[in-house]
């Protein structure tokens, strides 16, 4: 643990009845945030997890599977991740509702509403980023919501859809007046998507406007950025996304280019491990590769070993790969 880095250890917010030791969270990435990733990024001292977006109407449909296999295999949360947040998505509040009433039992910390996914799958259904296009109905979700359960329900945001409509006040204002618990705004409009700087005077525009906690999210590339962040905005929190992916060790305060490759692998096999152990050898290995992928980028490790390991299937091969490029 870096002790210098004071964000890493110090301070933490309430959401409900659960008060988060620390400032720094494991945004919700679709595609990475499994149960593995998430119970590893916790180990490393992430204070809140989150999953990634899961589809309300899947749930909805099928409440009594908690949804596809994807989504129930998503929904299996362990004690040790604990404070972890679910996020979900869809475009209409009974459906919202409905889904989250479902899964409310499972336990978790927060109930979170995805405002600001912008792939075209997600906005055809009127949910994600296409939600901000109508701040009285995300009024509405609130409202209906936070009587409905008793967990509490927070929402992540965009900065609006376009330059020309930067609505995340109205948004926000909407969420916070009808009782959101916490509000995370990650700072670009869902038409920049991933591109261009994240705004983080406008993040803190949120914070110093409203009185519910608030995360900053966008941006964060090294460890030493999750001070930058926190003090230009002021937020409670400050999420951690693409640069949490192949390196849990940003929740220590570290970064991985500070560690040589010897002293990163055996994180990598507990890593490749946990998912083996969650979701089998056959899909564990398959979709460790996508982590793999990040883990080996500037590790110096040789294109050819490089090569051998992404096509590897087997687990116990693919350590001693990873072993052998010590
Ligand atoms: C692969 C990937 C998947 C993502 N999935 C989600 C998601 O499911 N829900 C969500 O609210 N944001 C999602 N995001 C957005 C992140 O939570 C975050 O706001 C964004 O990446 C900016 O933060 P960063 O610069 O720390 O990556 C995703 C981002 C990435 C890169």
């Amino acid at each position: 643990m870096c002790d210098d880095n004071t964000a890493m250890t110090n301070g933490g917010f309430t959401i409900g009845d659960t008060t988060v030791s620390g400032r720094v969270v494991l945004a919700p990435m679709s595609g990475y945030n499994d149960l593995p990733f998430r119970l590893l990024c916790r180990r490393f001292g992430a204070s809140l997890v989150y999953t990634g977006l899961l589809s309300a109407k899947s749930i909805y449909y099928s409440p009594r599977a908690l949804g596809s296999p994807r989504t129930e295999a998503m929904l299996a949360l362990h004690p040790e991740e604990h404070p972890v947040v679910i996020q979900l998505f869809a475009g209409d509040v009974d459906i919202l509702e409905a889904a989250a009433r479902a899964i409310e039992p499972l336990g978790m910390a927060m109930i979170d509403i995805n405002m600001g996914c912008a792939k075209r799958k997600v906005l055809k259904s009127g949910s994600g980023a296409a939600l901000m296009q109508d701040a009285a109905k995300v009024g509405e979700i609130f409202d209906r919501l936070s009587r409905a359960l008793s967990v509490p329900v927070s929402g992540k945001i965009r900065l609006g859809w376009d330059d020309a409509d930067r609505n995340y006040m109205d948004v926000a204002r909407a969420m916070a007046d009808n009782g959101a618990a916490l509000i995370a705004v990650h700072g670009r409009t869902a038409e920049q998507d991933f591109t261009g700087e994240a705004d983080w005077d406008a993040i803190a525009h949120v914070k110093h406007s409203l009185d519910v906690p608030v995360l900053a999210s966008g941006d964060v590339k090294v460890a030493a950025d999750v001070d930058r962040i926190l003090d230009a905005t002021g937020c409670d929190g400050v999420m951690i996304g693409r640069a949490a992916i192949g390196n849990p060790w940003i929740f220590q305060g570290v970064d991985r280019f500070s560690l040589t490759w010897p002293e990163r692998v055996p994180v990598i096999v507990e890593h490749l491990g946990m998912m083996v152990e969650h979701h089998g050898e056959n899909y564990g290995v398959s979709w460790f590769r996508k982590h793999l992928r990040a883990y080996l980028a500037g590790s110096g490790v040789v294109r050819r070993e490089r090569h051998a390991m992404m096509q590897c299937r087997d687990e116990v091969r693919l350590i001693a790969l990873l072993q052998a490029s010590i």
